[in-house]
């Protein structure tokens, strides 16, 4: 067997492992066979054999994943729908390899052409990490919000005022919402007028939700077993036809720098971002937070500046439970705390007893 061979079963196991963590059995036993068949210099390893030695960040095995996807959602792979949820099927994943191995030899061509693509995702779940957040910042200074986020991808998470929060008797956001996130373990205090007055977000590969492809790009990159991250992305991109938003086409720092220019006054600037810093060089990074904190420093009452972060816990005191930590900041003053821990796909939401 072949180096790349042995490297690419290792690396497709690993991803079943933490598909299993997050809740996917269709991808689990996917993956654990798809592996099987790297190893065996089948029609995965057939497919993929020149990106066994792509870099860690690379997600190979999730681009296998969402190029079989787009096709099962574009209608051309009818053999997989009645295993994916996301196109009406029910049966359970254990059948399903035989159809998956068929897909790959019959549409390879197709396959190999989508399979280039970055993985990319835009979960609005994490909007119920950020809830607590942003209403803390609209309290506190009472002032409306301008929402810039850096690496927005589809820019959904811009229109987090226009989703419907849910835990118990506690409410927020507008009650049609077709967004409703209600995943709260221990939910933030949902409280409190949130007017926003200004939003804008940067990615360094933007997706449009109001096209067809855009539409689609988003969607084949989700889990196709997981109904609630499908219906809250079905929900948002219905929202985002409503709401228009702009994602400019740049990188952070850069973009960091043309927006933090000049310091709004009369409103709260809101920086914000999930799930991103990992993607920046550290030289990127570096800017970033020297941008960050240089607007910190500027503001004042009349201005004041926060930043919101959803990130992988870094200090100690934010690890938690394979969890990522939500971290507030505002200025003046630059008090920091971590007001949320909360799934990687916002799923369950934990807000700290000091949040509230
Ligand atoms: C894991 S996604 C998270 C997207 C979104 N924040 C969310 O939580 O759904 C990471 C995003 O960062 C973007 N990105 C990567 N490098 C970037 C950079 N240097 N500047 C801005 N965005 C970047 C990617 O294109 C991608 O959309």
């Amino acid at each position: 067997v072949s180096d790349a061979a042995v490297v690419l079963g290792k690396r497709l196991r690993k991803q079943a492992a933490s598909c299993l963590f997050l809740g996917s059995p269709l991808y689990d036993v996917l993956l654990r066979a798809a592996a099987d068949d790297a190893e065996r210099e089948g029609p995965t390893f057939a497919l993929m054999k020149d990106l066994a030695f792509s870099p860690p960040g690379a997600a190979l095995a999730l681009k296998l994943m969402g190029a079989v996807h787009r096709l099962v959602l574009e209608g051309g792979a009818p053999a997989l729908e009645p295993y994916y949820p996301s196109v009406g099927g029910t049966l359970v994943p254990e059948g399903a390899w035989p159809s998956f191995a068929s897909v790959l030899e019959d549409r390879k061509d197709e396959l190999q052409s989508s399979i280039g693509r970055p993985v990319q995702t835009n979960e609005v779940g994490r909007c119920g990490g950020f809830v607590g957040g942003f209403l803390e910042v609209a309290a506190a200074t009472g002032l409306p919000l301008s929402l810039l986020e850096i690496g927005a991808s589809g820019g959904l998470n811009l229109r987090w005022d226009e989703y419907r929060y849910e835990a118990g008797a506690a409410s927020w956001g507008p009650p049609s919402s077709p967004v409703r996130l209600e995943e709260f373990e221990r939910a933030p205090s949902l409280r409190g007028e949130a007017v926003v007055k200004a939003r804008r977000g940067c990615d360094a590969h933007p997706i449009d939700p109001t096209t067809v492809d855009g539409r689609l790009t988003l969607t084949s990159y989700v889990w196709p077993d997981q109904s609630w991250r499908l219906r809250l992305l079905e929900g948002a991109f219905e929202v985002a036809e409503k709401v228009p938003v702009q994602v400019d086409e740049m990188g952070a720092a850069q973009w960091l720098e043309e927006r933090l220019r000049v310091d709004e006054k009369g409103l709260a600037t809101v920086v914000y971002h999930s799930i991103v810093m990992q993607y920046l060089g550290s030289e990127e990074r570096g800017r970033v937070e020297e941008l960050l904190h240089g607007a910190g420093a500027r503001a004042t009452n009349a201005a004041p500046f926060a930043r919101l972060s959803m990130e992988p816990p870094e200090r100690e005191d934010d690890i938690g439970d394979g969890l990522t930590a939500v971290r507030l900041t505002m200025w003046p003053g630059g008090d920091s705390r971590l007001i949320a821990r909360c799934g990687f796909h916002g799923r369950p939401v934990r807000a700290l007893e000091h949040a509230s």
